[in-house]
């Protein structure tokens, strides 16, 4: 077997996942880089060796004799870093958000289509094991049919990771309730086996809008990821060397109704001193919730009778084994799909037209907490729901 030739646009924090996928004579090998960052080049040689290319131009990249690229660069630069690989029938692996806008997924999706393209956007929650969990004591029936689905979104790093740089301002992310919450609502999709036809929102900068110490080129400060600590950047409001244009919404809550008439609801904030996500299904013959995100002690319970006090002991406790790798081990597991489908084709447990959808919703849901709260329509896919490809990589749309 030929290895097949990856590349990666972007070699920031994301850049690790690209090491799954470095097998040299094992089917793949990671041999060229697109990224303008010195840095980034310098990391990127240290770990896959020193033959590989680097271009900080993207047209000298794209003439690389490339099979599949990881697109790993900030989000406002995914729809033109897609689009330059599916025109050039490269097969590509996009990190969520698919885009920052609804109309740019439909034109990427719209391309793939016209090229018969290999488009996968990498919602790896879809491989987290307490996710799959859930969706396989569903998809058993273990809660009758599912009603309604609220995930509760605690994220403690929220000054750190989005509050310090691209992810704090709007135009390069819409909202962080559509750049963080596009995995939670995909996975609230996936659960409810529906999509989004309408959502309202409200949300506000509670928090770090009042942070005085900003960032700034003549002092920057050190990023987070090289600190020995973060535990001491508590409370957030006193957290030092943040971005100097902050005009995301720190907390934000947003409910949806379904297409298939069902209920969800994701609430967001980034001031919780501690970091997961709670997710629970109702349906109408029982409940299940998440106990934890993949670390120790992480379990799916099960309540299917009766009781009239909260009564964990009345549950069916699922446990999960903690898996390694990054993301609870989601991300060798989604890399692994990802090869297996630029090798062979078939269907894939994520799908770039629910990659859309998790978009417009959260689209929608921040045009909606950013004139007063009201209703917002989600536009279906241009061409209806089985309007992007029936060709021979067709995915498995057939379960939304
Ligand atoms: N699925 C997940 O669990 C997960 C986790 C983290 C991040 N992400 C996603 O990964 C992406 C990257 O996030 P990050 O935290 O690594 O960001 P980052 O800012 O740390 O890294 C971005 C990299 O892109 C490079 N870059 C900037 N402009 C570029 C250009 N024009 N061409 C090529 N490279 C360019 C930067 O130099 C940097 O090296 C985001 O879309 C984010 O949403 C996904």
């Amino acid at each position: 077997m030929t290895d097949l030739r990856i590349g990666v646009i972007g070699y920031g924090l994301r850049g690790g996942l690209a090491a799954h996928a470095h097998q040299p004579g094992h089917g793949a090998a990671v041999v060229a880089l697109c990224d303008p960052s010195p840095a980034a080049a310098g990391r990127f040689r240290a770990t896959f060796g020193p033959d590989v290319t680097i271009d900080t131009d993207l047209e000298l990249f794209l003439e690389r004799d490339l099979d599949a690229v990881f697109v790993l660069s900030p989000d406002y630069l995914h729809h033109a870093h897609a689009r330059a690989l599916l025109g050039r029938d490269i097969a590509v692996y996009l990190e969520k958000p698919m885009a920052i806008t609804t109309a740019d997924c439909d034109d990427l999706l719209a391309l793939a289509r016209q090229r018969s393209g290999r488009l996968y956007v990498g919602h790896n929650m879809r491989h987290m094991p307490f996710v799959r969990e859930m969706k396989r004591l569903i998809d058993a029936g273990a809660i009758g049919t599912p009603k309604t689905a609220w995930c509760r979104h605690f994220v403690s790093t929220g000054g750190d990771y989005y509050f310090s740089d691209w992810h704090a301002e709007r135009r390069y992310t819409t909202s962080l309730l559509l750049q963080k919450g596009a995995h939670d609502i995909d996975v609230l999709h996936w659960l409810m086996g529906s999509y989004t036809r309408s959502t309202t929102a409200v949300g506000e900068l509670m928090v770090y809008g009042d942070a005085t110490d900003r960032a700034s080129a003549a002092d920057p400060p050190t990023p987070w990821h090289e600190r020995e600590t973060l535990l001491d950047r508590w409370p957030p409001a006193s957290q030092t060397g943040l971005h100097p244009v902050i005009d995301v919404e720190d907390v934000s809550m947003m409910l949806m109704t379904l297409q298939n008439g069902t209920f969800a609801s994701y609430q967001q904030c980034h001031f919780t001193p501690d970091y997961w996500r709670s997710y629970t299904v109702i349906g109408d013959a029982g409940r299940i919730e998440n106990v934890g995100n993949g670390g120790d002690g992480t379990a799916v319970h099960l309540f299917d009778c009766r009781t009239d006090r909260w009564a964990p002991d009345g549950a069916t406790v699922y446990p999960i084994e903690p898996t390694a790798g990054g993301h609870g081990g989601a991300d060798p597991a989604i890399v692994a799909e990802f090869l297996r489908y630029v090798r062979d084709g078939g269907p894939t447990e994520t799908s770039p037209v629910a990659a859309r959808y998790a978009v417009a919703a959260g689209y929608a849901a921040t045009e909606s907490l950013r004139s007063g709260g009201g209703m917002v329509a989600v536009p279906p896919l241009p061409g209806g729901p089985a309007g992007w490809f029936d060709g021979p990589a067709a995915r498995p749309e057939a379960t939304l």
